[in-house]
């Protein structure tokens, strides 16, 4: 996988949460890393259960801002954050259980999942609390 990198065309318009869209791309590129260093599976294991963490941590911060100023989109980009959960701890129970390895497609799905999210649902609310005075 080419190097992960945020650019500001990811930006979401609110700076907290471009700041931790920027520590999951690291996290990411450092599961990446590990990947291709061959280390094993429990430093990996232990790297993609702080991405998993971190990842709850936000979408509860962003759903809590949204629903505190009662975004319209609210429901369907939770919907969308518990099915984006759902998946990776179901790819987290595969690994650990020895079903799945940890590969560069795996990679490419983790990247394809935060910057699909990120660029077509997360950019949705930035002008509507911008609006609110949230930057
Ligand atoms: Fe930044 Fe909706 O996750």
């Amino acid at each position: 996988m080419a190097r992960f990198v945020w650019d500001s065309k990811m930006s979401v318009s609110v700076q907290k949460f471009d700041d931790s869209h920027k520590k999951l791309v690291d996290m990411v590129n450092e599961l990446d890393d590990a990947m291709r260093a061959g280390k094993g599976k429990d430093v990996m294991e232990k790297i993609l259960g702080g991405l998993v963490s971190y990842t709850a941590t936000h979408f509860g911060d962003e759903e809590k801002l949204m629903l505190g100023h009662k975004y319209a989109g609210y429901i369907a980009h939770k919907a969308e954050h518990d099915a984006l959960v759902k998946k990776v701890v179901q790819f987290q129970g595969d690994f650990h259980n020895g079903k799945i390895a940890m590969s560069v497609e795996v990679m490419q799905f983790l990247k394809d999942w935060l910057v699909n999210h990120i660029m077509g649902t997360d950019k949705k609310y930035g002008p509507f609390l911008n609006n609110l005075g949230v930057k």
